[in-house]
Protein backbone atom coordinates (compact mmCIF):
# COMPACT_ATOMS: atom_id res chain seq x y z
CA UNK A 1 0.00 0.00 0.00
CA UNK A 2 1.52 3.13 -0.45
CA UNK A 3 2.26 5.46 2.06
CA UNK A 4 -0.67 8.29 0.99
CA UNK A 5 -3.06 5.36 1.11
CA UNK A 6 -2.19 3.89 4.16
CA UNK A 7 -2.03 7.79 5.75
CA UNK A 8 -5.90 8.17 4.42
CA UNK A 9 -6.82 5.08 6.14
CA UNK A 10 -5.46 5.83 8.93
CA UNK A 11 -7.37 9.25 8.96
CA UNK A 12 -10.89 9.55 10.36
CA UNK A 13 -13.26 12.29 11.23
CA UNK A 14 -11.68 12.21 14.97
CA UNK A 15 -14.93 12.34 17.72
CA UNK A 16 -12.72 12.65 20.75
CA UNK A 17 -9.33 14.86 21.16
CA UNK A 18 -6.98 14.68 23.60
CA UNK A 19 -7.04 18.49 25.24
CA UNK A 20 -3.60 18.43 26.66
CA UNK A 21 -1.72 17.40 23.64
CA UNK A 22 -0.82 20.60 21.15
CA UNK A 23 -0.12 20.02 17.59
CA UNK A 24 3.59 21.50 16.77
CA UNK A 25 3.34 24.95 14.98
CA UNK A 26 5.41 23.91 12.38
CA UNK A 27 3.02 21.01 11.44
CA UNK A 28 0.24 23.64 11.15
CA UNK A 29 2.10 25.98 8.77
CA UNK A 30 2.82 22.96 6.66
CA UNK A 31 -1.24 22.05 6.72
CA UNK A 32 -2.04 25.40 6.09
CA UNK A 33 0.68 25.84 3.21
CA UNK A 34 -0.42 22.60 1.50
CA UNK A 35 -3.91 24.62 1.19
CA UNK A 36 -2.58 27.60 0.19
CA UNK A 37 -0.56 26.06 -2.60
CA UNK A 38 -3.91 23.90 -3.77
CA UNK A 39 -6.04 24.59 -7.14
CA UNK A 40 -8.76 27.31 -7.38
CA UNK A 41 -10.79 27.91 -10.34
CA UNK A 42 -9.17 30.30 -12.01
CA UNK A 43 -6.44 30.69 -9.80
CA UNK A 44 -8.56 33.14 -7.48
CA UNK A 45 -7.94 31.72 -4.25
CA UNK A 46 -11.59 33.54 -3.45
CA UNK A 47 -11.47 32.01 0.15
CA UNK A 48 -9.84 32.08 3.42
CA UNK A 49 -8.43 30.20 6.30
CA UNK A 50 -8.98 31.78 9.69
CA UNK A 51 -6.76 30.14 12.30
CA UNK A 52 -8.14 30.28 15.79
CA UNK A 53 -6.30 29.40 19.04
CA UNK A 54 -7.92 31.33 21.08
CA UNK A 55 -9.57 29.59 24.20
CA UNK A 56 -12.32 32.22 24.74
CA UNK A 57 -12.94 32.70 20.72
CA UNK A 58 -12.73 28.48 20.48
CA UNK A 59 -15.51 28.61 23.17
CA UNK A 60 -18.04 30.75 21.75
CA UNK A 61 -17.52 29.09 18.56
CA UNK A 62 -18.13 25.70 20.39
CA UNK A 63 -21.45 26.73 21.33
CA UNK A 64 -22.86 27.73 17.60
CA UNK A 65 -21.08 24.35 16.08
CA UNK A 66 -23.50 21.65 18.19
CA UNK A 67 -21.29 21.80 21.12
CA UNK A 68 -18.57 19.41 19.18
CA UNK A 69 -15.79 19.00 22.26
CA UNK A 70 -12.97 19.28 19.33
CA UNK A 71 -13.60 22.69 18.65
CA UNK A 72 -12.24 23.32 21.93
CA UNK A 73 -10.12 19.98 22.82
CA UNK A 74 -8.06 20.22 19.59
CA UNK A 75 -5.34 22.55 19.57
CA UNK A 76 -5.67 24.50 16.23
CA UNK A 77 -9.20 25.54 14.70
CA UNK A 78 -9.26 25.90 11.15
CA UNK A 79 -12.30 28.21 9.66
CA UNK A 80 -12.49 27.89 5.75
CA UNK A 81 -14.48 31.17 4.68
CA UNK A 82 -15.28 32.36 1.06
CA UNK A 83 -15.99 35.63 -0.62
CA UNK A 84 -19.24 36.57 -0.22
CA UNK A 85 -19.42 37.93 -4.16
CA UNK A 86 -16.64 37.88 -7.15
CA UNK A 87 -16.24 41.31 -7.69
CA UNK A 88 -14.41 43.41 -10.42
CA UNK A 89 -11.85 44.51 -7.64
CA UNK A 90 -11.13 41.40 -6.07
CA UNK A 91 -10.77 39.58 -9.90
CA UNK A 92 -8.04 42.40 -11.04
CA UNK A 93 -6.23 41.56 -7.91
CA UNK A 94 -5.30 38.00 -8.55
CA UNK A 95 -4.45 38.67 -12.20
CA UNK A 96 -2.57 42.21 -11.03
CA UNK A 97 -0.56 39.68 -8.49
CA UNK A 98 -0.07 37.30 -11.61
CA UNK A 99 1.24 39.71 -13.95
CA UNK A 100 3.63 41.49 -11.25
CA UNK A 101 4.74 38.08 -9.44
CA UNK A 102 5.65 36.73 -13.13
CA UNK A 103 6.82 40.24 -14.55
CA UNK A 104 5.26 39.95 -17.57
CA UNK A 105 1.46 40.62 -19.09
CA UNK A 106 0.51 37.55 -21.86
CA UNK A 107 -2.46 38.65 -23.97
CA UNK A 108 -4.33 35.52 -23.59
CA UNK A 109 -4.53 36.34 -19.79
CA UNK A 110 -5.78 39.49 -19.92
CA UNK A 111 -8.34 38.36 -22.86
CA UNK A 112 -9.00 35.09 -19.76
CA UNK A 113 -8.98 38.74 -17.19
CA UNK A 114 -12.13 40.24 -19.54
CA UNK A 115 -14.25 37.23 -19.91
CA UNK A 116 -13.88 36.19 -16.13
CA UNK A 117 -15.28 40.52 -15.09
CA UNK A 118 -17.91 40.32 -17.86
CA UNK A 119 -18.88 36.86 -16.55
CA UNK A 120 -18.67 37.12 -12.53
CA UNK A 121 -19.60 40.65 -11.47
CA UNK A 122 -22.88 40.87 -12.71
CA UNK A 123 -24.15 37.46 -11.91
CA UNK A 124 -26.10 37.61 -8.42
CA UNK A 125 -23.86 37.50 -5.25
CA UNK A 126 -25.70 34.32 -3.63
CA UNK A 127 -24.01 32.46 -7.29
CA UNK A 128 -20.63 33.88 -6.96
CA UNK A 129 -20.60 32.71 -3.66
CA UNK A 130 -21.55 29.40 -3.88
CA UNK A 131 -18.94 29.34 -6.51
CA UNK A 132 -16.00 30.23 -4.03
CA UNK A 133 -17.90 28.09 -1.56
CA UNK A 134 -16.81 25.45 -3.40
CA UNK A 135 -13.29 26.52 -3.79
CA UNK A 136 -13.07 26.36 0.34
CA UNK A 137 -14.25 23.06 0.21
CA UNK A 138 -10.85 22.19 -2.27
CA UNK A 139 -8.86 23.52 0.49
CA UNK A 140 -10.73 21.51 3.11
CA UNK A 141 -9.71 17.86 1.27
CA UNK A 142 -6.05 19.26 0.63
CA UNK A 143 -6.10 20.36 4.74
CA UNK A 144 -7.45 16.41 5.57
CA UNK A 145 -4.38 15.13 3.41
CA UNK A 146 -2.00 17.03 4.56
CA UNK A 147 -2.96 16.78 8.28
CA UNK A 148 -3.35 13.11 8.07
CA UNK A 149 0.35 13.29 6.09
CA UNK A 150 1.37 14.96 9.43
CA UNK A 151 -0.22 12.26 11.45
CA UNK A 152 -2.14 15.28 12.60
CA UNK A 153 -5.57 14.71 13.43
CA UNK A 154 -8.77 16.61 12.37
CA UNK A 155 -12.55 16.72 11.89
CA UNK A 156 -14.04 18.37 9.22
CA UNK A 157 -17.36 20.34 10.31
CA UNK A 158 -20.37 21.95 8.62
CA UNK A 159 -22.08 21.33 12.15
CA UNK A 160 -22.39 25.00 13.02
CA UNK A 161 -24.22 27.72 12.20
CA UNK A 162 -22.08 29.87 9.51
CA UNK A 163 -24.10 33.21 10.20
CA UNK A 164 -23.30 33.18 14.30
CA UNK A 165 -19.35 32.20 13.17
CA UNK A 166 -18.98 34.98 10.78
CA UNK A 167 -20.79 37.29 13.52
CA UNK A 168 -18.03 36.26 16.28
CA UNK A 169 -14.84 36.45 13.74
CA UNK A 170 -16.79 39.80 12.23
CA UNK A 171 -16.36 38.46 8.70
CA UNK A 172 -19.31 39.69 7.01
CA UNK A 173 -17.41 43.48 6.94
CA UNK A 174 -14.61 41.61 5.46
CA UNK A 175 -16.92 39.98 2.60
CA UNK A 176 -16.43 36.59 4.17
CA UNK A 177 -18.87 33.75 4.83
CA UNK A 178 -17.82 30.41 6.63
CA UNK A 179 -18.02 27.12 4.95
CA UNK A 180 -16.56 24.59 7.08
CA UNK A 181 -14.45 24.94 10.44
CA UNK A 182 -11.31 22.06 11.00
CA UNK A 183 -10.20 21.61 14.18
CA UNK A 184 -6.54 19.85 14.60
CA UNK A 185 -5.63 17.80 17.45
CA UNK A 186 -4.81 14.38 18.68
CA UNK A 187 -7.14 11.31 19.13
CA UNK A 188 -7.69 10.82 22.81
CA UNK A 189 -6.86 7.91 24.11
CA UNK A 190 -10.30 6.76 25.12
CA UNK A 191 -14.16 8.29 24.70
CA UNK A 192 -13.62 8.66 20.98
CA UNK A 193 -16.86 6.03 20.05
CA UNK A 194 -15.35 6.16 15.88
CA UNK A 195 -11.99 5.39 16.16
CA UNK A 196 -11.98 1.52 16.59
CA UNK A 197 -14.46 1.41 13.84
CA UNK A 198 -14.43 0.24 10.19
CA UNK A 199 -13.84 2.73 7.75
CA UNK A 200 -16.94 2.11 5.18
CA UNK A 201 -16.92 2.87 1.63
CA UNK A 202 -19.13 1.71 -1.49
CA UNK A 203 -16.39 -0.49 -3.18
CA UNK A 204 -14.69 0.54 -6.19
CA UNK A 205 -16.92 -1.04 -8.76
CA UNK A 206 -19.91 1.21 -7.02
CA UNK A 207 -17.88 3.92 -6.97
CA UNK A 208 -15.70 4.30 -9.96
CA UNK A 209 -17.82 3.47 -13.93
CA UNK A 210 -15.05 2.91 -16.03
CA UNK A 211 -15.20 3.90 -19.94
CA UNK A 212 -13.07 2.31 -21.40
C1 LIG B 1 -18.03 18.83 4.63
C2 LIG B 1 -18.05 17.89 5.80
C3 LIG B 1 -18.76 18.24 6.94
C4 LIG B 1 -18.72 17.40 8.05
N1 LIG B 1 -19.31 17.80 9.23
C5 LIG B 1 -19.09 17.07 10.37
C6 LIG B 1 -19.46 17.57 11.64
O1 LIG B 1 -20.01 18.65 11.79
N2 LIG B 1 -19.16 16.81 12.73
C7 LIG B 1 -18.53 15.60 12.64
O2 LIG B 1 -18.28 14.97 13.68
N3 LIG B 1 -18.16 15.10 11.45
C8 LIG B 1 -18.41 15.81 10.31
N4 LIG B 1 -17.97 15.34 9.09
C9 LIG B 1 -17.28 14.04 9.04
C10 LIG B 1 -18.00 12.98 8.20
O3 LIG B 1 -19.12 12.51 8.87
C11 LIG B 1 -16.99 11.87 7.90
O4 LIG B 1 -15.93 12.43 7.15
C12 LIG B 1 -17.62 10.71 7.14
O5 LIG B 1 -18.58 10.07 7.94
C13 LIG B 1 -16.56 9.69 6.71
O6 LIG B 1 -15.85 9.20 7.83
P1 LIG B 1 -14.29 9.40 8.04
O7 LIG B 1 -13.96 10.81 7.66
O8 LIG B 1 -14.10 9.15 9.54
O9 LIG B 1 -13.59 8.39 7.21
C14 LIG B 1 -18.03 16.15 7.97
C15 LIG B 1 -17.36 15.83 6.79
C16 LIG B 1 -17.34 16.68 5.74
C17 LIG B 1 -16.54 16.31 4.52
Amino acid sequence: MSQLIEQLQWRYATKKMNPAKAVPQEKVDRILEAVRLTATSSGLQPYEVILVTNKEVREKIKAIAWNQAQVTDGSHLLVFAAWDNYTAERINAMFDLTNSERGSTNEGFEAYRQKLLSLYPPRPAEENYAHAARQAYIGVGTALIAAAAEKVDSTPMEGFDPAALDEILGLKARGLRSVVIMPLGYRADEGDWLVNQKKVRRSRKDFVTEVR
